[in-house]
């Protein structure tokens, strides 16, 4: 007579489901990864390293798709508006938390609307100026803006970027506005630039570094605390003259509100598998970056950090003045 099952096994029996029903049927076909800028610029270069490395993990193609327009803030309504299956996420930048403060009537909620999957870097900004800027060091292009004001053409890439954030620090702490040039991120900047058709910008490392390396631009100042060893030449905004004047960029993963729990979570274990891939380090690191600390790379840490910081930066911004409707 076959022994009667003990109480511990009806108990794994009773939890079996439960644990199958954690591992989600997902993804089940590819997924669009949606970034918020153009082509060619740092919050691209940051997605396709991912959307490489999350596809491995989770045996799925992942696909950038760029919806660049109004600072970032196109693309992230779109996600907003995507059906919460997890086969549309949106990997933006700190843009998720100036724009509440910059657009009168942004059409999403970037807390309500979204549920957070996990923080991915920060990048530092450098400063980058045309070929043929009149000024070589940073000490001499804060003079010549000064002088000149709006006879400085500063490119960014929209209200709400980090490139725009960067510009508008800069600007209130010299008291000197400049003559804003918008384009749809960072990347398309670069042939303008080229053609001295702009003169500045405050870009991401990981957009700056290959175009400075290219040797035709010229890196004027990071805006970190310290010199970058990927730049070791290039000083920081504070041996020239601005000291505290340090931007640093930072990225999360998100997906519509409503995307199933289990989902969430499997999406956040491969977002730490791929921070975690050295490859992924390794390129982060070339182009400035790292991957944040496992601790910030979980849904309520990212929404955490989300919610300071818009609080941080909204009276900055309103006090700054810029605004869309
Ligand atoms: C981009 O990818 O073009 C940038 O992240 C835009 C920005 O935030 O400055």
């Amino acid at each position: 007579m076959p022994a009667a099952p003990s109480r511990r096994m009806l108990l794994a029996a009773l939890a079996a489901p439960a644990v199958a029903r954690a591992q989600p049927a997902w993804p089940t076909q590819s997924i669009s990864l949606v970034i918020p800028f153009a082509p060619g610029g740092p919050t691209d270069a940051v997605a396709r390293l991912m959307a490489e490395s999350l596809g491995r993990d989770l045996g799925q193609n992942v696909v950038v798709e760029n919806a660049a327009g109004g600072g970032g803030t196109i693309g992230a309504l779109r996600v907003a508006q995507a059906r919460p299956d997890g086969h549309t996420l949106l990997l933006h930048n700190i843009g998720m938390a100036t724009a509440p403060a910059l657009y009168r009537r942004l059409p999403y909620d970037p807390v309500a609307d979204f549920e957070c999957i996990g923080l991915i870097t920060p990048v530092p900004m450098v400063w980058v100026a045309r070929p043929d800027f009149p000024a070589r060091e940073f000490a001499g292009a804060i003079a010549h803006i000064r002088r000149h004001r709006e006879g400085v053409n500063l490119a960014h890439a929209g209200l709400g970027s980090g490139s725009q954030l960067c510009g508008t620090l800069l600007q209130a702490q010299l008291h000197a506005p400049m003559t804003a040039i918008v384009f749809r991120g960072t990347g398309p900047i670069y042939p303008e630039l080229l053609a001295n058709r702009v003169d500045l910008v405050c870009d991401q490392t990981t957009g700056a570094i290959p175009q400075i390396a290219g040797g035709k631009v010229h890196a004027l100042a990071v805006a970190s605390a310290q010199r970058l060893p990927q730049l070791p030449d290039v000083p920081t905004a504070a041996e020239a003259g601005l000291p505290g004047f340090e931007v640093t960029i930072w990225h999360g993963l998100y997906a519509p509100k409503g995307t199933p729990p289990a989902i969430i979570a499997r999406a956040n274990q491969a977002l730490r598998a791929s921070l975690a891939d050295p490859r992924v380090v390794r390129r982060l690191g070339e182009l400035g970056a790292s991957p944040e600390p496992m601790e910030r790379v979980t849904p309520a840490a990212h929404r955490a950090y989300l919610v300071s910081e818009i609080a941080r930066w909204r009276p900055l911004l309103q006090a700054a003045g810029e605004y869309a409707d």
